[in-house]
């Protein structure tokens, strides 16, 4: 019997950072395994990537005549029919609702393209470069009820280059949320080398 831990993955749009985590989830090794690729998107490649390849690929009733409540209610449904016990948040979105957040707590992860907790939303390679930072990154960390705030669990770092542009660095910055992702993931996991709060820093040469 598999002892991987069964996720469900939630997307929007690309679905790159989920076919990273399916990519690692398909050595025997890695902790986990993916039961579930959900999108508020019907159309969202990433859930084409999910069905062509045989994951189990949902669309979630984005409930917009309904409220939150319901579509929060469609997420946990879905996640628990699947039988996910930890939700990983890939370019989903969509805002969570306090009590969903609350009812998974510390069982829903994200990641997002900024070394928090510099650079919360949107836009953060734009803004990034606007300021003049000459460190970036990403981020996985947990999901609370503040949007991007949570505990982080694993950093990964980049130096800013003079002629980067908002698309080379998300560029970028996406090849280390490719590596971190699945590495955090795994720490998360098995508890062994990464524990809440503490970063990993990885370097690329510009
Ligand atoms: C990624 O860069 C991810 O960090 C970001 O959306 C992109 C999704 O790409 N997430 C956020 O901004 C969440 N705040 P992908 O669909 O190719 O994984």
């Amino acid at each position: 019997m598999s002892t991987k831990t069964p996720i469900a993955v939630l997307l929007s749009g690309r679905g790159s950072n989920m076919r990273a985590l399916a990519n690692a989830a398909a050595s025997p090794d890695f902790p986990a395994r993916i039961a579930l690729v959900a999108s508020d998107r019907a159309d969202a490649p990433g859930l084409n990537f999910a069905r062509q390849n045989d994951l189990n690929a949902h669309v979630l009733d984005r409930g917009t005549a309904r409220g939150r409540g319901s579509f929060d209610a469609a997420i946990e449904a879905a996640v628990r029919r699947s039988g996910a016990e930890l939700i990983c948040l890939a370019g989903f979105m969509r805002i969570l609702g306090p009590d969903l957040v609350s009812a998974w707590h510390g069982r829903i992860i994200n990641i997002h393209p900024s070394l928090l907790p510099l650079y919360p939303g949107l836009d953060t390679h734009a803004r990034a470069l606007a300021d003049g930072v000459k460190l970036h990154g990403c981020t996985v960390h947990h999901v609370t009820e503040g949007v991007d705030e949570g505990p982080i669990i694993a950093q990964a770092a980049l130096t800013v280059s003079r002629s980067d542009t908002a698309d080379t660095l998300a560029a970028r910055v996406l090849t280390l949320e490719h590596q971190l992702y699945p590495a955090a993931l795994a720490a998360h996991l098995t508890g062994n080398d990464l524990p809440e709060q503490k970063a990993a820093i990885f370097s690329l040469p510009v």
